[in-house]
């Protein structure tokens, strides 16, 4: 029975390093292209397989060795001969596993202070875990955007990971970039780092990894790996931000509603502040998903999720808006896609 449980164990494992799909979209935690971080761990990985393998051939060949040669053969009618004790063996089996683990040991924290040396001159954003949303903050930039994160290719990044903000209530979340790098996890009133360099242009999925609610699996978030080129045009784009007032008639019934029913707890640059404990809807037209990285941004899911969030996914924070009518909840929508930095669309970049 151990060893069909090691065999469905091993199986496990190989099945997690395999590209996995996920509606056409690879989630391979293993991906040596996208980051060191990555190869680093599959280096890791390769040993503590390694060492597993040959437990697994010596511990498994001994048990068949002995089961066939010291088998009842018929004749015999007496006991066998009976052995108390073997002190080389003892020895032996004592010794050889404390070594293994000391290597593992050795390899695993040489592995982690590498990981956790600090770049000089690393981006720094700060990434903050409330249920169930994650909000970003490119520190170096004084720039907010949540639930997206729009990285440069080749440029390092540290994260500052936390959660909450000590003024309201919340959990323990925790950080992964799916095929890129985690975890770390999001710890109110404790900030933890952790660093990668992407290496590959793309989108990327990003999930909380730490249960913490009736959304956990529904706290996502989504990473653009962009050139430094598009990712400058951004930041300054971002920067430079200004909301205009509109002059389309459907964009000022969504402005006035925005400001009645939203802007008491959101922040949109030049219009709202808002509360820290709700997301930052400044870049919502720059957005590919609403939700926390749930559904696509686009109007047959950004409308019936202004008008019932609850009902789409639980325990979200923000209430039904059942009183407004079709047209409100179009408007409104039609007036956050409408602040964006213009020229950027991530929509296009390939899904890892
Ligand atoms: Cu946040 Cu799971």
């Amino acid at each position: 029975r151990s060893i069909s449980l090691i065999v469905l164990l091993m199986l496990g494992l190989v099945l997690a390093a395999e590209p996995g799909q996920a509606g056409g979209h690879t989630l391979n935690i293993l991906d040596r292209d996208a980051s060191a971080f990555n190869r680093e761990v599959r280096g890791l990985l390769a040993w503590v397989m390694g060492f597993a393998a040959l437990v697994f051939v010596v511990v498994t060949g001994a048990l068949v060795y002995v089961t066939v040669k010291f088998r009842r053969t018929g004749q015999e009618t007496s006991e066998p001969e009976q052995t108390h004790g073997n002190d080389r063996l003892e020895v032996a089996w004592t010794v050889i596993p404390t070594v293994i683990v000391l290597v593992i040991f050795g390899l695993t924290a040489q592995s982690m202070f590498k990981l956790d040396r600090p770049t000089p001159g690393a981006m720094v954003v700060e990434v903050r875990g409330w249920q169930f949303w994650w909000d970003f903050t490119y520190k170096d930039h004084g720039i907010r955007n949540s639930n997206e994160l729009i990285l440069p290719v080749g440029k390092p990044v540290r994260f500052e990971v936390t959660g909450g903000d000590g003024a309201n209530y919340d959990v323990i979340h925790s950080f992964r970039i799916t095929s890129m790098v985690g975890t770390r996890d999001a710890i109110p009133g404790v900030v933890t780092h952790i660093e990668v360099t992407p290496e590959k242009i793309g989108t990327y999925y990003g999930q909380c990894v730490e249960l913490c609610g009736a959304s956990h699996a529904n706290m996502r978030f989504r990473v653009k790996v962009v050139s430094q080129e598009e990712f400058d045009r951004w930041i300054e784009g971002a920067k430079a931000y200004q909301a205009a007032a509109p002059s389309d008639p459907t964009l000022v019934r969504g402005e006035t509603l925005y400001k009645q029913q939203c802007a008491a707890c959101h922040a949109l640059k030049g219009v709202s502040q808002g509360l820290p404990s709700n997301p930052d809807l400044t870049f919502f037209g720059n957005r590919t998903t609403v939700g926390a990285g749930m559904w696509p941004n686009k109007p047959e899911y950004l409308e019936p999720w202004i008008k019932n969030s609850p009902g789409m996914k639980p325990g979200v924070k923000m209430p039904a808006f059942l009183n407004l009518s079709d047209g409100d909840v179009k408007a409104i929508a039609a007036y956050l896609m409408s602040h964006k930095v213009d020229g950027l669309d991530f929509s296009k970049l390939e899904k890892f």
